[in-house]
């Protein structure tokens, strides 16, 4: 993000291998203070961010086998970021992504990308574990329990509730699916959150009307759209009653998010105001740090938990990891230092009093 954004203010083709050459877009992301890069903060602190014998590997085996990163053609054929395969990979001739990562190469298999390993492979962990709550719903469980009798090589377009008893990740997101439902690879058509954001909105409008790197816009139509064909999936199996009044109140869940995130939010912002902590290195202290948590690890799970029936991710790991322990941790942290400040002002003013 940075170094695309570095790239425009330059007048540069962020996806040009020129462009990359001279930016560096690795280096950058390393070196950078961000919540993005989270560790980064405590790393400054420490003198290791800038340190050339640091490798920052973590990077490129962690973000980059994820998201996927440029890769560079050397003259003399060798190639630099390679291997990768996730879906932000920029490839020598300027296409995007990679098919292998759900479709792993030589096999190219529709029956392994309807399966949920294709996908648990990334949407897993602290901050969007949606293979572990998939696991622990209803309908991982029934997967688990008697996915290997299912049906998954009924051709595309022909897939329904007669061939598996219970939905995977593909099926509610990508499959054809019963009569109605078609197959997408836009795996956000059939969204109506963002539920990674700080603050849920509306799904943003796609990379083909707006710069998405750069402008986040949401788009209430899309998503509503989103919502309703999510909804026929479900109708394949369930009433609609059923459907609805689960989003109904997954929908709530996401109200009360917004509500803990705004009060998060303006509890820092506070603090900067009135000194408490400083602006100049965004993540190092504790407030600092459980503001990113809140939103980045158990608001997210608590979101994405209601969205996709996982109960222990909703209310332990979300819930009540976000406001008890984070956000409480946060507030009595400020208290702590809100209170040394005071005396720290009287003593000052003591010292001052006293000619010192
Ligand atoms: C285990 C795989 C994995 C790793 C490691 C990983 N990510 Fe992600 N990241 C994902 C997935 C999957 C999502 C999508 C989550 C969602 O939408 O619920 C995501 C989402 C994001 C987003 C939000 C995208 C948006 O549309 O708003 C950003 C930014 C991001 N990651 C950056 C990073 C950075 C930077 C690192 C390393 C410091 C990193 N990620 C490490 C898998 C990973
Ligand atoms: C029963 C249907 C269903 C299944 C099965 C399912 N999901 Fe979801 N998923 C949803 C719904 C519903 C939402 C929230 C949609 C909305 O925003 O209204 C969602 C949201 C998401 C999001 C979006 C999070 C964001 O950042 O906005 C991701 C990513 C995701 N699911 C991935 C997965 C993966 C990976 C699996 C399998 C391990 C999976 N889903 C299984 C229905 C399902
Ligand atoms: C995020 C996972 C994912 C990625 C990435 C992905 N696919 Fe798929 N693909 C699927 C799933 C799931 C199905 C099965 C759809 C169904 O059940 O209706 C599928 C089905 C297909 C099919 C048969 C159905 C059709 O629409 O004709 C083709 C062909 C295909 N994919 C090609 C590709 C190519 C080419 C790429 C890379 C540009 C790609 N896929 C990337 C998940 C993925
Ligand atoms: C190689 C890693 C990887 C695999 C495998 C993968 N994804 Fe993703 N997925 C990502 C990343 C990274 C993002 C976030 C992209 C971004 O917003 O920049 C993402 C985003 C998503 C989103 C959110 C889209 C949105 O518009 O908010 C959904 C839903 C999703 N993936 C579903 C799936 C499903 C279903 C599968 C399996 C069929 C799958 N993914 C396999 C890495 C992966
Ligand atoms: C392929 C069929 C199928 C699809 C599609 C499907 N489900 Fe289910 N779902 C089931 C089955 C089977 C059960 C278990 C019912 C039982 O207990 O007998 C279930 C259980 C549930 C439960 C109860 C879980 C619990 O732990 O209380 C909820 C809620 C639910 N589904 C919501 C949805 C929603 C929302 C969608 C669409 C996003 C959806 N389902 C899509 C088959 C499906």
């Amino acid at each position: 993000m940075l170094y695309y954004i570095e790239a425009k203010a330059q007048g540069l083709d962020p996806l040009s291998q020129e462009t990359a050459r001279e930016l560096d877009p690795v280096k950058m992301a390393k070196t950078a203070v961000t919540p993005l890069f989270p560790d980064s903060g405590i790393l400054k602190k420490i003198g290791l961010l800038d340190d050339p014998t640091y490798h920052h590997n973590n990077v490129n085996l962690g973000c980059i086998e994820c998201h996927g990163s440029f890769v560079l053609a050397e003259p003399n054929g060798k190639l630099q970021g390679w291997p990768n395969i996730g879906p932000g990979r920029i490839n020598p001739d300027g296409s995007l992504g990679s098919c292998t990562y759900c479709h792993s190469g030589h096999r190219f298999s529709v029956e392994e990308a309807r399966k949920p390993e294709a996908c648990g492979q990334c949407h897993l962990g602290p901050d969007h574990p949606q293979h572990e709550i998939y696991e622990e719903s209803k309908h991982g469980n029934l997967y688990a329990t008697s996915g290997e009798s299912w049906n998954w090589k009924a051709p595309v377009g022909e897939w329904g509730p007669e061939d598996i008893d219970a939905p995977t990740c593909a099926t509610c997101h990508m499959s054809g699916f019963g009569d109605i439902v078609q197959t997408t690879h836009n795996v956000g058509e059939r969204l109506y959150w963002e539920l990674q954001s700080k603050k849920s909105v509306p799904q943003w409008k796609g990379p083909d009307e707006v710069d998405l790197i750069t402008e986040r816009i949401p788009d209430p139509v899309q998503a509503e759209r989103g919502r309703q064909e999510m909804l026929l999936v479900c109708a394949q199996c369930h009433s609609s009653q059923w459907a609805n009044n689960y989003f109904q109140e997954f929908d709530k869940v996401v109200e009360d998010y917004n509500k803990v995130w705004a009060h998060t939010d303006s509890l820092l912002q506070d603090a900067y105001n009135d000194g408490l902590i400083s602006r100049d290195n965004p993540i190092d202290e504790t407030p600092e740090i459980m503001h990113y948590l809140i939103w980045h690890h158990d608001g997210r799970r608590w979101r994405m938990g209601a969205s996709m029936m996982g109960p222990d991710w909703t209310h332990w790991n979300g819930a009540v990891d976000a406001i008890m322990n984070k956000l409480g941790t946060m507030i009595n942290d400020l208290e702590t230092r809100r209170k040394l400040k005071t005396i720290d002002d009287k003593l000052n003013l003591l010292l001052e009093a006293n000619g010192q």
